[in-house]
């Protein structure tokens, strides 16, 4: 039987100390050029110490990979003495440091990428109001691009981060090469399923090469992807289970689905009888440790989760109270915040951007 409070030793060796981890979750809180800020280490030191692990926000690999203002980046050897004060930061009572990397493709603009055409697989701009016509990558940028997000993993471990994430999820870049609504290509980039895994495929045994050939000990490589797409053509769950199944062959430490709810049940008509999730381990089969997630509010909605998965990790929760793990291992969930007013941004250390989404957002039984 898991337990919360148990540990969880990875395939390359680290052990982090309990099963819950903090979502990775944009803040937007870093300087202009990716640099992280001040308020930033506040914003992270205040959440780490409890949990067993920390998946920083998004981080681009790349300028062109640039997803918003405000972002973290690990472009360029510049950012180290940056993202070394981000892990010292997150460092904390045990808690380990894991970056998540990212490009994101066709979901930027050129306001944010300074004058340049957004790129992705293909020339199809996303399903969304707005939404500028990415350039189609040429088959030697898709090479640079693998190599930039080994190059990020490099820069993560000279900075002392424990691991990275390849953020494989969301509608970015790492999607967009597996969906067949951003790649139409007709090269070996593209066509059948089998080629659109191809760029995952290259990722993740590039990023595993450098971190095994580097001489770090323990480390942990993470990937995370959304099961579904709402698009027409667009990743179904029996696609899913095919990436999935290729990934829990391979040396990841883990796999981290992207839900916004832990009991959603998929859009396809032939995958009615369960949760996705637990389609998702069913699948894997005890080969790597997953990550659930989507809306976990109390100890209950975690430990249901660690029916269908190793580790759960708590979003917006950790925002709203900083101390919800502690709370929970120790049975005091009736103390834990359930609700943020504009007042508590201070203390809690969060933008306007984001306390004025999650104080809109918060459900009913939050109140
Ligand atoms: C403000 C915010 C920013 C997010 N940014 C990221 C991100 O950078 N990378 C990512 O993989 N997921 C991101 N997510 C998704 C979360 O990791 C998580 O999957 C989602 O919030 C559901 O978990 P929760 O219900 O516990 O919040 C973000 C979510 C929120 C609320």
């Amino acid at each position: 039987m898991k337990e919360l409070n148990h540990p969880l030793t990875f395939k390359r060796n680290l052990t982090i100390k309990n099963r819950i981890v903090m979502a990775p979750m944009t803040n937007k809180m870093s300087f202009y050029d990716g640099v992280v800020t001040q308020d930033e280490l506040h914003y992270y030191h205040l959440r780490s110490g409890e949990v067993g692990a920390v998946i920083t926000a998004a981080a681009n690999v790349l300028d062109n990979g640039k997803g918003w203002e405000g972002e973290l980046s690990v472009s360029s050897d510049m950012m180290i003495p940056s993202l070394t004060r981000l892990a010292d930061a997150i460092k904390r009572n045990g808690t380990k440091a894991i970056l998540q990397i990212f490009h994101g493709g066709r979901m930027t603009n050129s306001s944010v990428l300074r004058g340049t055409q957004p790129v992705s697989a293909s020339a199809i701009p996303a399903e969304r109001e707005n939404a500028e016509t990415p350039r189609e990558l040429e088959a030697e940028e898709i090479t640079e691009i693998i190599e930039a997000f080994k190059q990020a993993t490099k820069r993560a471990i000279e900075a002392g981060f424990d691991g990275v994430e390849l953020h494989g999820a969301n509608t970015y870049l790492i999607q967009q090469f597996f969906s067949p609504h951003s790649n139409r290509r007709e090269d070996e980039w593209g066509g059948n399923i089998e080629n659109r895994f191809k760029f995952v495929n290259d990722l993740v045994d590039g990023v595993i090469d450098i971190v095994d050939s580097s001489d770090v000990d323990e480390f942990i490589i993470g990937y995370r992807f959304s099961p579904e797409e709402y698009e027409t053509p667009g990743i179904r769950l029996e696609d899913t289970l095919y990436l999935v199944d290729q990934l829990a062959n391979k040396d990841l430490d883990y796999l981290h689905i992207s839900l916004r709810d832990y009991k959603l049940v998929s859009i396809s008509e032939s995958y009615q009888d369960q949760r996705i999730l637990q389609y998702i381990h069913e699948k894997i089969n005890g080969r790597i440790p997953l990550i659930g997630v989507g809306d976990v509010r109390t100890g209950d909605d975690a430990k249901s989760v660690l029916n269908d998965a190793e580790l759960v990790a708590i979003g917006r929760a950790i925002l709203i109270d900083p101390h919800w793990t502690s709370k929970v291992l120790s049975g005091n969930e009736d103390t834990i915040r359930t609700y943020i007013a504009s007042q508590d941004r201070e203390e809690l250390v969060l933008p306007e951007t984001i306390s004025s989404f999650l104080e809109g957002m918060m459900p009913d039984r939050l109140r």
